[in-house]
């Protein structure tokens, strides 16, 4: 399988008496989904930002490889290698879509930007890359010119996920993309997100306290509970052999529901 993509040991991050996150220890490799399932206030998204650099752990640390080979130590980055990181190897997708998209721009814009912040200067291209992108997300394309306000919930997220994905990322973090979402439309969205992932080999983490997503889309499942890692393992196993008293729960609540 070779080297993990990243890789996180020992991570500790503390506010106040809060422990969120308490001896952490997980890898991703290439091309592969991992869902970070558990309640809330488990620990995911402190989890999430501190993989991408987004927050300073109290220890431990996390390596990524780039597509040369080499590692680089996450919290060691400057802003300014952060940040180009995040242009040219990271997407970010937010629960809120607020949080992902520039709500003063049109949607072609929104795409376009990252397009341009990584480098492309081809006005022509760019616009044909943004429409190309909206299409596939299963966006109408002519409506490129639209700022986000004027689409529904799903589509922000699916034009969020276009900005994201548009800059071909090898890592891919995710936080609740379709938490808050009507139920058909988050099933919509997250078939999506399934044929963008294969189409793309995509390694992604994937936060969501949907067992049901977890079950859709990760091929290893993360359970989280009190800033630790409970029980991890492959999606298959975790799901119908669950063996933490926890994840039996979590398992058997849905299955109740
Ligand atoms: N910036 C912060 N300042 C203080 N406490 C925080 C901060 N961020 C998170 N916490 C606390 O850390 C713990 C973990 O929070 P986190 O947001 O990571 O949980 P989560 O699993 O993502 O929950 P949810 O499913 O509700 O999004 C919680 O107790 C939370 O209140
Ligand atoms: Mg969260």
């Amino acid at each position: 399988m070779g080297a993990p993509l990243l890789e996180a040991a020992n991570l500790q991050l503390r506010f106040g008496a809060v422990r969120a996150l308490d001896g952490v220890d997980v890898e991703i490799f290439p091309g592969e989904v991992v869902a970070i399932v558990g309640e809330s206030g488990s620990g995911k998204s402190t989890l999430l930002r501190v993989l991408a650099g987004a927050m300073e752990p109290d220890a431990g640390r996390v390596l990524y490889r780039d597509a040369a080979g080499e590692a680089h130590d996450v919290q060691a980055l400057s802003e300014a290698g952060r940040r180009r990181l995040m242009r040219s190897d990271w997407g970010f997708v937010h629960q809120n879509a607020r949080d992902g998209l520039r709500m003063g721009i049109s949607a072609g814009g929104n795409i376009g930007e990252r397009l341009m912040a990584a480098g492309d200067r081809n006005y022509a291209h760019i616009r044909a890359e943004a429409a190309d992108w909206m299409g596939r997300v299963e966006m109408n394309p002519e409506r490129i010119d639209e700022p986000p306000k004027n689409f529904s919930g799903g589509m922000q997220q699916r034009l969020q996920i276009a900005r994201c994905l548009v800059t071909n990322p090898r890592l891919v973090f995710m936080d609740e993309p379709t938490g808050g979402l009507d139920v058909s439309v988050q099933a919509r969205l997250l078939d999506l997100i399934r044929g963008l992932v294969a189409q793309l080999g995509l390694a992604v983490f994937f936060v969501t306290h949907d067992i049901g997503a977890a079950r859709l889309l990760a091929h290893r499942i993360v359970v989280m509970r009190h800033g630790r890692i409970v029980e991890e393992g492959l999606a298959d196993r975790v799901l119908d052999d669950p063996r933490h008293a926890y994840t039996q729960l979590l398992v058997s609540s849905v299955l109740a529901a």
